[in-house]
């Protein structure tokens, strides 16, 4: 008897897709959405007239400048301002420009995971702001946070903006939230963005586009198991859906099968079927209110000293500080 070689799964990528598509319901990870045309159909999400998070942070960025300011400086000691995910530093830049016009005296520490993304960012912060002091971070978000907390005494200011923790469910909050607060000093801060419930009608429209941008975002999972793991996933049998529960304030998009099939994934050694009607979880994009986001800060050791928001509620910023 020969039973077929249990594939070596020799990356998370495939230990993940292998893991979310045996299971049932079926789930993919939107962290994989991302790769070069993923990043391009975000950037595209980003300029919709429906995605309102972009415009609505920019807008809050661009009033409370001159207050964050007071806040980050409020010691008139030199600070590092650290963005976690800062992807092409659209948002940053109001900050950037406003702190070095006013002379502050920082440096900004982006981090990411792709040296290939800080380089881009650093070569396009020398030409914009060449007196901006820049020093990019490569690696994930708690390496270099932890290692920072031990090299500096000067405070850190922590940014996380575009409600990327919208992607996390509470209790991964909890934990993310606790993990950063473990590499705060007591004067530090933290500024974080997190979208805000609303009317469902336009959480909706906003996760389900009418030219379908957010459909091609949200298949290019399937797009890159074709590429990467050698499938044969066919785009149009597959459609994107969205729900939101107006209650747990939670967005969730599937792809879900319109017909029954059978899909091979040549490097996981698989063969995947979908009934009609079966689903693939893909993303959460959670929304927030004060409540919840007051809780998120107990739970994690954090509290709350100022909240910014635009002139509907529509998204808000919270300042955080270690609450022991
Ligand atoms: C980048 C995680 C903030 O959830 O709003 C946009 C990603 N997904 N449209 C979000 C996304 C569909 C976005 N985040």
């Amino acid at each position: 008897m020969h039973k077929k070689l249990a594939p070596k799964l020799d990356t998370q990528f495939k230990q993940e897709v292998y893991q979310g598509l045996t299971s049932y319901p079926k789930f993919l990870s939107s962290k994989y959405i991302y790769d070069k045309a993923g990043d391009a159909l975000f950037q595209d999400i980003m300029n919709m007239p429906e995605y309102y998070l972009t415009n609505t942070e920019f807008s809050i960025l661009e009033t409370y400048k001159e207050q964050l300011a007071q806040y980050f400086f409020n010691n008139e000691k030199p600070f590092h301002l650290i963005e976690m995910g800062a992807g092409d530093g659209k948002k940053t830049k109001i900050l950037l420009h406003h702190f070095t016009d006013k002379k502050l005296d920082f440096t900004f520490r982006p981090i990411d995971i792709s040296q290939n993304a800080l380089d881009s960012l650093q070569a396009n912060l020398k030409d914009e702001i060449p007196e901006l002091a820049t020093e990019p971070m490569q690696g994930t978000y708690f390496e270099t946070l932890k290692k920072l907390n031990f090299a500096t005494d000067e405070r850190k200011v922590i940014l996380f903006l575009g409600s990327n923790i919208g992607n996390l469910l509470h209790d991964q909050a909890i934990e993310f939230l606790s993990k950063i607060q473990e590499y705060m000093q007591p004067n530090d801060l933290l500024f974080i963005g997190f979208d805000q419930k609303k009317h469902p009608q336009i959480l909706l429209d906003a996760y389900n586009d009418t030219t379908g941008i957010t459909a091609r975002f949200n298949k290019n999972l399937l797009v890159r198991i074709n590429r990467e793991l050698e499938a044969n996933f066919d785009m149009d049998s597959f459609m994107h859906w969205e729900v939101y529960d107006p209650e747990s304030g939670t967005a969730k998009s599937y792809l879900v099968a319109q017909s029954p099939q059978q899909v091979h994934i040549e490097k996981l050694s698989l063969d995947v079927t979908f009934d009609a009607w079966e689903t693939i979880h893909t993303e959460i994009s959670q929304k927030y209110d004060d409540k919840t986001v007051h809780w998120l800060a107990e739970k994690s050791g954090l509290k709350v000293l100022e909240t910014f928001s635009d002139a509907k509620n529509y998204y808000k910023n919270y300042l955080f500080t270690k609450s022991v």
